[in-house]
C-alpha cells in the first residue's frame, strides 16, 4: 500500500510548485531545501545567517531551481520580496534556543513573534500562499500529563522562546480567520539529524553529545538524567512539511500538530545508547538543571497521523547510526 508521503512525493514530481523556506541556512531549513530540490520543485530561501553560517546551504546555492535571499524576517520588505510568487511558505526562521531566549527576551520577540507576523502579512498581500510554520513543544510548558495532545492545556511561560512560539500560533489563527490565509503549525518535539550545530552552550543534545563522544570528551547532563525527551529525525520533519504543503484535506488546514516520534527516552538512556552506537563510554558529567528547560516531554502524534497521513519512518537507533556515520565537527 502506498503511504501518504509517497503519494505526496509523486504529486510534487508531476506538478512542481513554488516554495519559500525561511531559515533556509539552518538545520531543518537546509533539509527542506535539499528534499524539495531533489523533487524538482522551484525553491526560494531566506536567512540572515544570525544562527547559522553558510555551510548548510552552500551545496544548493548553484542549483538552477534555487534562489537564495540574504535577508531578515524582522524587515517587512525582505519578507515581501522573498514571498513573491510563493505557493507554500515553510517558515523556519527563528532564534531557536530556549536558554538564549531567557537571556534575550526582547530580541526573541522581535525575531520569532514580530518576524513571523511580517511573513504572514507578506503572504496576505501576495494573496495566494499557504503557510506551514515551526511552533514548538515548548508551548506545553511543564504541566502534568503525558503524552501531550494538541488540545491539552498550554503553559508557554517558562521561556520567552515558548511564548514567542505560542504567539505564532495565535497570529496564524488570526490570519486564517480574519484574512483567509491558510496555515499549518507544527509543535516540534526534539529534532535531530545531520547538519545540526553541535557547538556552543545552546546546541541540541544529540549533536553535542555525538561531537563530544567522537572527540573523546565526556557528555554533560543538565539534571540527574531522568529528564525525558521525544526525539524525531529531521527526515520525518521534512515529511510533515511536505504533507502539510500539499494536502487537499481542508480539515487538515488551520490546525496545529505535534511532530515527534510518539516515544520518549530519558537522557541517561540516550547517553548509553549513543555510547553503544559509537562504541564509546559516555562517562556523563552532571550539571544543575537549566532555567527554562522542561523536565519531561513526549508527544501524541495521532492527530498528524489522522489528518495528514504522517508516519515517522526513522527510529531513534537508526537515526543515531546514520548520524554516527556522518562527518561530525569535533
Ligand atoms: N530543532 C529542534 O529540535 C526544534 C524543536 C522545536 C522547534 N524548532 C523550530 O524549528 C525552526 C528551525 O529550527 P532549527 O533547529 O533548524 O534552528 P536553526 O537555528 O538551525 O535555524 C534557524 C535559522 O533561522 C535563521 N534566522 C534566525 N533569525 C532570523 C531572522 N530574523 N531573519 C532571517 N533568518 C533568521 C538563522 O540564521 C538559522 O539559519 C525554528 O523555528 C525552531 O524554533 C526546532
Amino acid at each position: 500500500m502506498t503511504t501518504a508521503y509517497e503519494r505526496t512525493r509523486q504529486l510534487l514530481l508531476s506538478r512542481p510548485r513554488n516554495w519559500l523556506v525561511t531559515g533556509a541556512a539552518g538545520f531543518i531549513g537546509s533539509h527542506l531545501v535539499e528534499t524539495l530540490l531533489a523533487l524538482g520543485q522551484r525553491v526560494a530561501g531566506l536567512d540572515n545567517f544570525s544562527a547559522a553560517g553558510g555551510d548548510n546551504i552552500a551545496p544548493f546555492l548553484d542549483h538552477p531551481s534555487f534562489a537564495f535571499f540574504e535577508g531578515d524576517i524582522r524587515r517587512a520588505d525582505d519578507c515581501e520580496r522573498a514571498c513573491e510568487g510563493a505557493e507554500v511558505v515553510l517558515h523556519h526562521a527563528a532564534r531557536a534556543s530556549v536558554p538564549w531566549s531567557v537571556e534575550h527576551p526582547a530580541e526573541t520577540h522581535e525575531n520569532n513573534a514580530a518576524g513571523f507576523l511580517n511573513i504572514l502579512e507578506a503572504v496576505r498581500r501576495e494573496g495566494r500562499g499557504r503557510v506551514v510554520y515551526a511552533s514548538s513543544s515548548a508551548v506545553y510548558g511543564d504541566l502534568p500529563g503525558l503524552p501531550k495532545h494538541e488540545d491539552d492545556p498550554l503553559f508557554p511561560f517558562l521561556s520567552p522562546y515558548a511564548l514567542s512560539k505560542r504567539m505564532n500560533e495565535e497570529h496564524a489563527s488570526l490570519y486564517a480567520s480574519l484574512y483567509g490565509v491558510p496555515s499549518v503549525g507544527f509543535r516540534y518535539f526534539n529534532i535531530f539529524g545531520p547538519r545540526q550545530d553541535p557547538k556552543g552552550p545552546y546546541a541540541a543534545v544529540i549533536s553535542r553529545w555525538m561531537s563530544d563522544l567522537k572527540g573523546e570528551r565526556r557528555v554533560t547532563i543538565y539534571g540527574d538524567g531522568s529528564n525525558t525527551r521525544d526525539f524525531c529525525s529531521v527526515a520525518d520533519v521534512v515529511q510533515a512539511n511536505l504533507l502539510a504543503g500539499v494536502t487537499e484535506n481542508s480539515e487538515a488546514l488551520n490546525q496545529v500538530y505535534n511532530i515527534g516520534r510518539g516515544e520518549a527516552i530519558d537522557l541517561l538512556s540516550l547517553a548509553e545508547l549513543l555510547g553503544r552506537v559509537l562504541s564509546r563510554d559516555p562517562r556523563p558529567v552532571f550539571e544543575p538543571f537549566r532555567k527554562g528547560d522542561i523536565l519531561h516531554s513526549s508527544s501524541s502524534i495521532e492527530k498528524a497521523r489522522r489528518l495528514l497521513g504522517f508516519e515517522p519512518r526513522v527510529s531513534l537507533g537508526e537515526g543515531l547510526r546514520e548520524l554516527a556515520a556522518e562527518k561530525t565537527p569535533l
